[in-house]
């Protein structure tokens, strides 16, 4: 998988594909000129016409002949810079949906998002740099798209280490079972490579996007760091910091927040968020803030003033618009590309078409949720791709890759061969719906009720370990 925008033409930077543009205008005038064949400049034309969309959904800018892009010209580092949106899929860190029951088509997502496969040779390849067997999310392809995942692995073959970096955005107390897989992939990372982690907490971002008061936001970020350190983080190796509280309190973060903004016009985030003219001006600075953690040198208690330490961001492929604006920006102010890992989303209840969501209560499993809480969901609302009665199931089976209580056994059940089971049986028809509910009840119960007792042991003082800016215990 390349990285190259459009038809294919290969430009990666705004200067390539202006340079193609000015070849292919020539190429046109030459062939209308010696009065070619119709159809040949109807085709030169055409690519013509697709170069000049490509240019300026790559600057947000029309391409003029003589007038080549300027040095502050962003590029949405891969593929169409937008919002990830065709007739059927809308990805951004604010929606997803398709109308699709098997969910998102996330190869199609990658080639538009223009990432790359994890193909089976990088799980391969992971397994035997960490000499770990893959995390369950890596084998069955969950964590599905990369960005330089080979480049971090081969500098760390070299005795180069790399740092995590992850983030949630705090909007409620209860965050749901779907926001636990980026942390729950982000602790495997941190165990088997043995390396340093920092969390943003985007309590800012919460108070720009919602109904929300300061106080609040940044109470629900502290209620959410309890919920994140209860899956089990290093404290010697994690920092978990509130934006609202670091902004402040770091002068080399809020350096690094003001040099991204100058090289981020107006136009680029609106190519690549979306934003109105009638959104807060603190929305459209925000991505910086959420860029700022990318670079080492944002945590100097950590990496000393070291700005080469390479950033690996595992997450949810909704917050991909947020890296590739920082993979455009990182060159031009000095610092390395972050790399990333993308994960699948975790679906609702009701169906794979949306992902699980904290303000659609129905359509989440809630880190509070008791057990009989979680049976109701699961059997009330699961969807289900079994079959109307129990006669036509047995005669015709159930359909796996729709049913929503197999899709959340892949994300949780450990044992290959028993998912691998389940997924033969009710396929024949041999086992029921009522009955797949049921062993994923029986998944889902003990697994919450864990975490609700780990998270009970997580102190106000843990928590405030956590969350003070400190030297990390690592080599890099
Ligand atoms: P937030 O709070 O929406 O989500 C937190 C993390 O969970 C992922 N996620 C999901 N993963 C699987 N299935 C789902 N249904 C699902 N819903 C959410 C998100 O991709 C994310 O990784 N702006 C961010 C906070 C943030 C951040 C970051 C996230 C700041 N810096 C760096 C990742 C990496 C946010 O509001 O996330």
């Amino acid at each position: 998988m390349t990285d190259c925008q459009g038809d294919g033409q290969g430009a990666r930077t705004p200067m390539e594909l202006y340079e193609r543009l000015n070849e292919q205008g020539d190429k046109v005038r030459t062939l209308k000129t010696a009065k070619a064949e119709k159809a040949d400049i109807d085709a030169a034309v055409q690519l013509l016409l697709k170069l000049k969309t490509d240019y300026k959904q790559m600057t947000g800018q029309d391409y003029k002949a003589g007038c080549p892009p300027s040095e502050s010209t962003v590029v949405s580092d891969n593929g169409p810079a937008a919002d990830g949106t065709n007739e059927e899929d809308t990805v951004d860190p604010w929606n997803v949906s398709t109308t699709n029951a098997k969910g998102v088509d996330y190869d199609k997502l990658i080639v538009r998002f223009g990432s790359s496969k994890i193909e089976k040779e990088l799980v391969d390849r992971i397994e035997k740099v960490s000499e770990q067997k893959p995390h369950r999310f890596l084998r069955r392809g969950i964590f599905f798209s990369h960005r330089d995942m080979h480049q971090v692995l081969d500098a760390y073959e070299k005795s180069k280490s790399f740092y995590l970096y992850t983030g949630r955005g705090p909007s409620s107390e209860a965050m749901h079972v779907g926001h636990l897989i980026p942390f729950i992939f982000t602790k495997w990372l941190q165990d088997v490579f043995d390396i340093p982690l920092v969390i943003q907490l985007t309590d800012d971002e919460k108070y720009l996007w919602k109904d929300l008061t300061l106080e609040e936001c940044h109470r629900f970020a502290v209620e959410n760091a309890r919920d994140i350190i209860a899956c089990g983080f290093d404290v010697n190796k994690t920092f978990i910091f509130s934006d609202l509280d670091y902004m402040g309190a770091s002068p080399e973060f809020y350096r690094n927040v003001v040099k991204i903004q100058k090289h981020v016009t107006f136009n680029q985030v609106k190519g690549i968020f979306g934003f109105t003219d009638s959104d807060c001006i603190g929305k459209i600075s925000f991505p910086a803030i959420q860029a700022a953690p990318s670079f080492s040198n944002s945590f100097p208690q950590i990496f000393g003033g070291r700005k080469d330490v390479q950033c690996l961001i595992p997450c949810a492929i909704d917050q991909d618009p947020y890296f590739r604006m920082t993979r455009d920006v990182a060159p031009r102010i000095g610092y390395p590309k972050p790399a990333l890992l993308h994960s699948t989303f975790f679906p609702a209840l009701q169906g794979a078409q949306t992902k699980m969501s904290a303000s659609d209560v129905n359509s989440s499993i809630f880190l509070t949720d008791t057990p009989k809480q979680i049976k109701n969901k699961v059997n009330k609302h699961a969807f289900s791709g079994g079959k109307d009665t129990v006669e036509e199931h047995r005669k015709y089976g159930g359909n796996p890759d729709v049913d929503v209580a197999f899709m959340y056994l892949t994300f949780f059940l450990e044992d290959d061969e028993q998912l691998e089971k389940i997924r033969q049986d009710y396929t024949s028809g041999a086992l029921l719906t009522g009955e797949l509910k049921k062993i994923l009840i029986e998944t889902l119960q003990p697994m919450i009720a864990q975490h609700q007792e780990r998270r009970k042991q997580v102190t106000d003082e843990l928590v405030r370990q956590f969350m003070t800016p400190r030297p990390l215990n690592f080599n890099l």
